[in-house]
C-alpha cells in the first residue's frame, strides 16, 4: 500500500460515519455519497481484506508485526462497488461473519492501523468524502465537517444481518449472530487503539426504528445543516 504525505484538501468536506457492526453504516454512507456526488470509503473492507489475506497465508491473527508488514504492501482496490485483493474479487468472501471477526482481530493491532492510516486519508479528494468505520471521526479524519455515530439496538442489527444473509441464500442463525455481533462490538470498544466510541463531537443517529430510506434522509438533513450539499458545494 503506497503511503503519501499529501495533506487533506481544504475543498473536500468529510462526512465521518462511525458505529457498531451491522448498524447500516455502509448502506447509508454509500447512499449519502451517491446523493451528494462525493467519494466513498468503506474502511471496514480494508481490515476485512487484511484479515482474509492473513488467514489465507496462514498467519496467526495475533502476530502483530507480521500482519502489519503485510498490510504495508497489500494491494486492495475498490472498483465499481467491488473490493479486490490484488486481482481477486473478494467482495463476497470478506462479508461473512468469520471474516468480520478476523477483521476485528487484525484491526486491534496498532501497527496494522498505522500501516493503513495515510492510505485511508488519501481517499479524501475534491469534492469530498463519506467515510464509514469505527475511527473515521476520531483518528483518520478528526477535522471532519460532520461526524455521525450511527447505531441501532443489537437485536435490530442481528435481525438485519440475518435477513441479509438469508436473502443471499446463506445459512444464518439469529442467536449465533446476536452473540457474534456482541463479541465483535465488545472487542472493538475495549481495544486500546482507536476503540469504537461515541465521541462528544459526533451526532448520534439511532436507526433501530428507521428504514434505510429514513436513515439516509436523516443523515442528508444533517449534511445540509452542516452546509454540505450536492457535490460538496456549500
Ligand atoms: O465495518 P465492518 O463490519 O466491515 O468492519 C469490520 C471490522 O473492522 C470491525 O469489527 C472493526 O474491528 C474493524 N474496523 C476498524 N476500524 C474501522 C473500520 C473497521 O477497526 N475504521
Amino acid at each position: 500500500m503506497v503511503q503519501s504525505e499529501r495533506k487533506i484538501p481544504k475543498d473536500a468536506p468529510v462526512i465521518a460515519i462511525d458505529g457498531p457492526s451491522a448498524s447500516g453504516k455502509g448502506t447509508v454512507a454509500m447512499a449519502v455519497a451517491l446523493q451528494l456526488g462525493l467519494h466513498y470509503l468503506d474502511s471496514g473492507a480494508i481490515y476485512r481484506v487484511i484479515g482474509l489475506a492473513a488467514s489465507r497465508t496462514g498467519l496467526d491473527l495475533d502476530q502483530e508485526s507480521a500482519i502489519a508488514a503485510m498490510s504495508l504492501n497489500i494491494k486492495i482496490s475498490f472498483i465499481n462497488e467491488r473490493v479486490f485483493w490484488a486481482d481477486e474479487d473478494v467482495t463476497d468472501a470478506i462479508r461473512t461473519e468469520p471474516m468480520g471477526a478476523a477483521a476485528s482481530r487484525v484491526a486491534a493491532h496498532p501497527g496494522v492501523r498505522q500501516a493503513v492510516l495515510q492510505w485511508q486519508r488519501d481517499f479524501c479528494k475534491s469534492p469530498g468524502l463519506v467515510a464509514d468505520g469505527r475511527d473515521m471521526g476520531s483518528v483518520v479524519f478528526p477535522a471532519a465537517k460532520l461526524k455521525i455515530f450511527l447505531t441501532a439496538s443489537v437485536e435490530a442489527r442481528a435481525l438485519r444481518r440475518y435477513k441479509q444473509l438469508k436473502s443471499k441464500g446463506l445459512d444464518a442463525n439469529i442467536d449465533s449472530l446476536l452473540l457474534e455481533l456482541t463479541l465483535r462490538d465488545q472487542r472493538d470498544s475495549e481495544r486500546a487503539v482507536a476503540p469504537l466510541q461515541r465521541f462528544a463531537d459526533a451526532i448520534e443517529v439511532d436507526t433501530t426504528q428507521l428504514s434505510v430510506v429514513e436513515s439516509v434522509e436523516k443523515v442528508l438533513l444533517l449534511c445540509e445543516a452542516a452546509g454540505i450539499r450536492s457535490r460538496g458545494l456549500s
